[in-house]
């Protein structure tokens, strides 16, 4: 069975890793992502230029009936030169995607500037989508604005780059970020990071169940499938055909990861259903989709990738 993916020279020898926020703020959490049998990458947490503590706590929450998970972190990371050194000093025959989320423009560059100056041989993914930030929009939600970074970043930027973005509702939005991304030389698109500013109430105490933002916070999990699922097929459908997608979204079974794969991506990731499960959903999930293609007869996925059908 052939459950691999390729992204320009870079081969993935499973089609499943972390999203990025998920098991991999920490040199150990990325170790354990990379060491699974089960991963074809590792995706670092999101980069500032200065180490962050992120947003008080709570900050984090697990609904009901594996539901769904609502989070507020605030962009805790151990700093831009933490992860540079992490992926100076690792040997591993797997791909490493390097996140930076910059609090401004000028940040971005800057991490960009040095990401291109490094020995890095990576992946590098520009996270355009943060909601937790607390008096930051999310700037994939601004179409000129998104513009106007890349426009810049590619003025001189060379590696492989990709996008992570925002969930969008409108067919006229998937048009703009589409008609917009067409225009550079990006590697992929991640579609989606959490949809934005949802809210979790405890019945039992009438509270909200995170601290940060009165409560307001990136949703994830069950809940973001079919969210998740729209941005993949949509963006498949705009994208040039050299720009690779990993869907993110909403992954609990291997069924879902077959939809995502369906709906056009080429890579999957975990975020929620890894926080609750921890590292050994990997291996379930892979077997999980494995059986399922067998069921169906396809023996690579390439079989399945882009062939949801719609009704004539
Ligand atoms: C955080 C959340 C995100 O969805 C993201 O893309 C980056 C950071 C956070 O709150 O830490």
């Amino acid at each position: 069975m052939q459950l691999t993916a390729a992204i320009q020279n870079f081969n993935f020898d499973h089609i499943l890793l972390n999203a990025a926020g998920v098991m991999c703020q920490t040199k150990a959490e990325l170790d354990t992502v990379l060491a699974s049998n089960y991963t074809g990458a590792v995706v670092t947490k999101s980069a500032t230029p200065a180490l962050r503590e992120g947003n008080p706590t709570p900050r984090y929450y697990e609904m009901a009936q594996n539901l769904g998970t609502i989070n507020s972190m605030g962009l805790p990371n151990a700093g831009f030169d933490y992860y540079m050194d992490y992926v100076s000093q690792k040997q591993t025959d797997k791909p490493i995607f390097f996140s930076i989320a910059g609090l401004s423009k000028q940040d971005n560059l800057d991490m960009l500037r040095q990401l291109e100056a490094s020995d890095f041989d990576g992946l590098i993914e520009l996270n355009l989508s943060c909601p937790n930030v607390p008096g930051k929009p999310q700037t994939a939600y601004d179409f000129e604005a998104t513009e106007a970074i890349l426009t810049e970043v590619f003025t001189f930027f060379t590696k492989p780059l990709g996008v992570k973005l925002p969930p969008y509702f409108d067919i006229v939005h998937f048009d703009m970020i589409a008609a917009s991304l067409n225009k550079f030389p990006l590697a992929f698109v991640n579609t989606i990071n959490s949809i934005g500013n949802g809210l979790v109430i405890d019945p039992e105490t009438d509270t909200v169940v995170i601290k940060p933002k009165a409560g307001f916070g990136g949703l994830g999990g069950t809940i973001v499938k079919a969210t998740a699922l729209a941005n993949v097929r949509a963006l498949r459908d705009r994208l040039r055909d050299d720009i690779k997608i990993i869907g993110t979204g909403g992954v609990t079974t291997g069924r879902d990861v077959y939809d995502h794969v369906l709906c056009g991506a080429d890579l999957v990731e975990v975020g929620s259903q890894l926080a609750v499960e921890g590292i050994g959903v990997f291996e379930r999930l892979e077997t999980e989709l494995a059986t399922i293609l067998a069921e169906k007869g396809f023996t690579s996925l390439d079989q399945v990738r882009g062939q949801l059908k719609t009704i004539v």
